[in-house]
C-alpha cells in the first residue's frame, strides 16, 4: 500500500522497459511492507541532466541508471564515489540531505557477491583473470578483481585500443591482449568473464574453444538473457565450475535499496527464478 508518505526511487533508461529492475525493487518493496515506490522512468540521453536534476525536486530519494546513462551521468552528479570514478560510470544516484546528487557504481560489487556466491575460489586460483570485452561492464568486473587480489588479469577486446585505454587506465595487474589471440588464453586462464554482447538473445555466439581452459577455471558470462549462454553450456558439459549473469543484476541493486528505503532486502535463491518468470512475460 502506497500512502502520501512513500518513498521514490526508480530507473532511468532508454528504452527502460526491458530492464528487470522495476519487479525486483517493487518485489522488495512488497516483501518487507515499506511504503514505497520504484518506476521505470524513460529518459531520453538529451534529458539526462534535467531528468537528475528533478530528482531531489520531486521528491525522489534516487535512482538507478541504465543503457545508455551510466558513463554521462559521471559529470552530471554532485560527487562520486571510488568506485563510480574508477570505472568511469554510475549505476546508483542518491539524493543527500543537502539535495545534491552522488553517484555511485555498485557493479563490481554485484559482480563479486556473485560470483562468490556461485562459486569457491581458492587464494591461490586467484592467478589469471580473462576478460572478454572493454565495456563499462569490462571495466567494473576489472576493478573488482583488481580488489580481490587477481594477480594477472588479462583484457581481450575486438577492437583492441578500447582494451588497451583501460589496461592504461586502471594500471597494473589489468593488461590489454590481443582478441585474435584469445584461445592461446584459455590454459592460463582460472576465471574467464564474458562481458560482451556476444551470447544475448539475438546477438551472434562467441566464438571460443575451451579445450585447453583448465578443468577448476570458473566460466562466467555477465550476459543473463538467456542465462545459460552458449558459453555456459558449453562450459558446463566440460565440467567446469560457472557463474550465470542474472545474480549480478541482483546483487548490484542491494546497495541503492539500502540507501533509498532504509531496508536490507533479502537475496535468496528463489529471486532469480522470480526474475525469470519476469522476463517471459511480454
Ligand atoms: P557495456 O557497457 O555493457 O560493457 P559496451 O560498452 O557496449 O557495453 O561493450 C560491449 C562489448 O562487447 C565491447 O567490448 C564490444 O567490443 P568493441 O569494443 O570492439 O565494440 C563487444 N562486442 C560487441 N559485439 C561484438 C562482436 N561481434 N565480437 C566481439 N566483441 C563484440
Amino acid at each position: 500500500m502506497i500512502t502520501g508518505h512513500a518513498t521514490l526511487a526508480g530507473v532511468m533508461g532508454w528504452p527502460v522497459s526491458h530492464s528487470l529492475s522495476p519487479r525486483l525493487h517493487n518485489h522488495w518493496l512488497e516483501q518487507g511492507a515499506i511504503d514505497g515506490a520504484y518506476l521505470p522512468l524513460a529518459v531520453a540521453p538529451e534529458h539526462l541532466g534535467e531528468a537528475l536534476r528533478v530528482l531531489p525536486k520531486m521528491g525522489f530519494a534516487g535512482c538507478n541508471l541504465t543503457i545508455p546513462h551510466k558513463e554521462a551521468a559521471v559529470t552530471i552528479v554532485d560527487a562520486l564515489s571510488e568506485n563510480a570514478r574508477r570505472i568511469g560510470a554510475v549505476n546508483t544516484v542518491i539524493v543527500r540531505e543537502d539535495r545534491s546528487l552522488y553517484g555511485k557504481n555498485t557493479d563490481a560489487t554485484g559482480f563479486i557477491e556473485n560470483l562468490k556466491s556461485k562459486a569457491r575460489i581458492k587464494e591461490e586460483h586467484k592467478q589469471c583473470a580473462v576478460i572478454l570485452g572493454s565495456g563499462g561492464a569490462a571495466r567494473a568486473v576489472c576493478v573488482a578483481l583488481i580488489d580481490e587480489g587477481w594477480k594477472d588479469i588479462v583484457l581481450l577486446n575486438r577492437t583492441y585500443s578500447k582494451a588497451h585505454a583501460v589496461a592504461e587506465q586502471l594500471g597494473e595487474p589489468v593488461r590489454a591482449e590481443r582478441w585474435e589471440r584469445r584461445e592461446g588464453w584459455m590454459s592460463q586462464s582460472m576465471l574467464l568473464v564474458n562481458t560482451t554482447s556476444l551470447g544475448m538473445k539475438g546477438q551472434d555466439t562467441l566464438d571460443l574453444s575451451l579445450h585447453s581452459l583448465p578443468e577448476e577455471a570458473i566460466v562466467a558470462d555477465i550476459v543473463y538473457q538467456p542465462l545459460m549462454t552458449s558459453l555456459l553450456i558449453k562450459a558446463r558439459a566440460r565440467g567446469n565450475p560457472i557463474v550465470t549473469g542474472l545474480g549480478m543484476l541482483v546483487h548490484q541493486a542491494v546497495p541503492g535499496f539500502k540507501a533509498w528505503f532504509e531496508v536490507t532486502p533479502v537475496v535468496d535463491s528463489s529471486l532469480e527464478s522470480f526474475l525469470l518468470e519476469g522476463m517471459q512475460t511480454p
